[in-house]
């Protein structure tokens, strides 16, 4: 049998207490002590856009997903797959180093990052009035570090480490778009409101990897959200000029054919990153001015709320001109569909609606604004239907998706459309989905 060398051991103590202080100065450093820690170094640099820019997606669908950790593999697919897609690094150098200063200039870096110039005062007036000011972006660049880089990446690109081996994937928020909105339609640009962003933070997205950071507190939500604005604001001006410039053969004067209203002073990389941003903060302005505020909801009794999901179980799956059809992309309510692509070139399918999930929220409100609204990026459309009847009808859908779930909730006769001869209460799936 081995034995403990003898001269070892008068030295244990001493290794022992030097562990022991080694270990109380690490924690010490690296625990709540010190905030620092936080904070990004300050030589870090958001990097240039290197993935891939989805232009057109496929018009195919899928019966399955891509395995774990395949989003970038998946997405250089999508040109063979009939889609269009463009590379940032065929950008002529000159133009790549022109919007990247711009970039930097405008957005700054994850230690001090910050929204417009300060001498364009029309831009920081609007950022200001959107809470992009300095102080709160850097405050949430903090938390962000700590609570969503590792799933959706330093620049937003949902690629963080964890980004491509869950799915849905972490939202990618370079492209400006956000799926949970409540905001009226008009103007070009489909923006959320502040609000809506919050609701995803506070709630997290059931159904999703994303978790609710209700916990967090009002004030770090507001800062949180005000850096997932700068980061969609950052990622949508360095998408859109890239995606433009390669498929405009590098024409800077066509650039500014997406601001048919502005007159350039001069038509330069620079000057359109600077109106672009102004632009797109405009948007967000007046998406925030008003959302989309249904009537009260009725107070049924049990007879109406019957006929109510009636309506809405008609109006769900018929496809007559006073219906929406939805069940042409909610296939057998949702329990068939196929995965389509979404605006990021990422795969989605239309919710099983009988399994009383809601990624953007369950209540009647939040049901009623994905109806009114659709999910703009997953291609579900807004509903169109005029406006004295829009109360009504959404509501009635709002109770029939409700109710679906639950087989018990649904009249007899809609019951047995749904589950087939199921008992009360117990779902037996019909003999089509055998
Ligand atoms: C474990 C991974 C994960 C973490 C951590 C995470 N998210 Fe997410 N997040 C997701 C996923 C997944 C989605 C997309 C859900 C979908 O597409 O339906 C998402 C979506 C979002 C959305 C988009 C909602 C919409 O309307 O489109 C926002 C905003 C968001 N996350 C912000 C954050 C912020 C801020 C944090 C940190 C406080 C965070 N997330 C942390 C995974 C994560
Ligand atoms: C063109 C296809 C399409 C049509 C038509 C469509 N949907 Fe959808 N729907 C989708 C997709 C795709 C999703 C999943 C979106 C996601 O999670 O990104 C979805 C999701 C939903 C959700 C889940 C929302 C949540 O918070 O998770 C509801 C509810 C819904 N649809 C209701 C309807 C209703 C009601 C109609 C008819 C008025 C309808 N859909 C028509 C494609 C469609």
């Amino acid at each position: 049998m081995a034995k403990c060398s003898p001269s070892l051991i008068p030295a244990l103590p001493k290794l022992i207490g030097f562990i022991t202080l080694t270990l109380a100065v690490c924690i010490f450093t690296t625990s709540g002590c010190s905030n620092n820690n936080d904070a990004y170094p300050d030589d870090v640099v958001y990097p240039f856009r290197a993935d891939l820019i989805v232009d057109e997606v496929p018009k195919l669908t899928h019966d399955r997903l891509p395995g774990p950790g395949q989003l970038d593999k998946a997405i250089g697919q999508i040109k063979e797959l009939g889609g269009k897609t463009f590379s940032p690094k065929d950008l002529p150098e000159n133009l790549r180093i022109e919007l990247d200063t711009e970039l930097q200039l405008t957005f700054g870096s994850p230690y001090k990052p910050s929204v417009g110039i300060s001498t364009h005062t029309e831009t920081i007036a609007l950022a200001k009035s959107l809470k992009l000011d300095d102080e709160t972006l850097a405050a949430g660049s903090k938390l962000y570090r700590r609570n969503c880089l590792h799933c959706h990446g330093l620049a937003g690109d949902g690629r963080g480490p964890t980004g491509p081996w869950v799915n849905p994937h972490p939202r990618d928020f370079r492209q400006g778009k956000f799926k949970f909105i409540s905001s009226n339609p008009g103007g070009n640009k489909i923006k959320p409101r502040r609000e809506d962003i919050l609701r995803s933070l506070k709630a997290g997205v059931e159904g999703t990897s994303m978790p609710a950071f209700g916990l967090l507190g009002e004030q770090a939500l507001e800062q949180l959200t005000s850096y997932v604005l700068h980061l969609s604001l950052r990622g949508e001006v360095e998408f859109e000029t890239t995606r433009t410039l390669l498929k405009k053969k590098n024409s800077v004067t066509e650039l500014f054919e997406l601001l048919p209203d502005e007159e350039p002073a001069k038509e330069t990389v620079q000057e359109f990153v600077k109106l672009y941003l102004k632009d797109l903060l405009k948007a967000y302005q007046k998406a925030d001015a008003k959302g989309i505020e249904p009537a009260a909801y009725p107070n049924f009794s049990d007879a109406e709320m019957l006929e109510s999901v009636k309506r809405g179980y008609h109006l769900f799956s018929s496809s007559a001109s006073d219906a929406f059809g939805c069940v042409s992309c909610h296939q057998d309510f949702g329990r068939q569909p196929l995965y389509q692509y979404d605006d990021w070139g990422t795969l989605v399918r239309p919710s099983n609606l009988t399994l009383s999930i809601y990624r953007g929220g369950r209540r009647p409100v939040d049901l009623y604004w994905r109806i009114k609204r659709g999910i703009p990026p997953s291609k579900m459309p807004a509903v169109t239907v005029p406006a004295n009847e829009e109360s009504q009808k959404i509501w009635d859908l709002v109770n029939f998706i409700e109710a679906l779930p639950f087989p018990g909730l649904l009249p007899d006769d809609v019951r047995s459309k749904v589950y087939g001869q199921a008992t009360r209460g117990v779902a037996v799936l019909p003999e089509s989905t055998k």
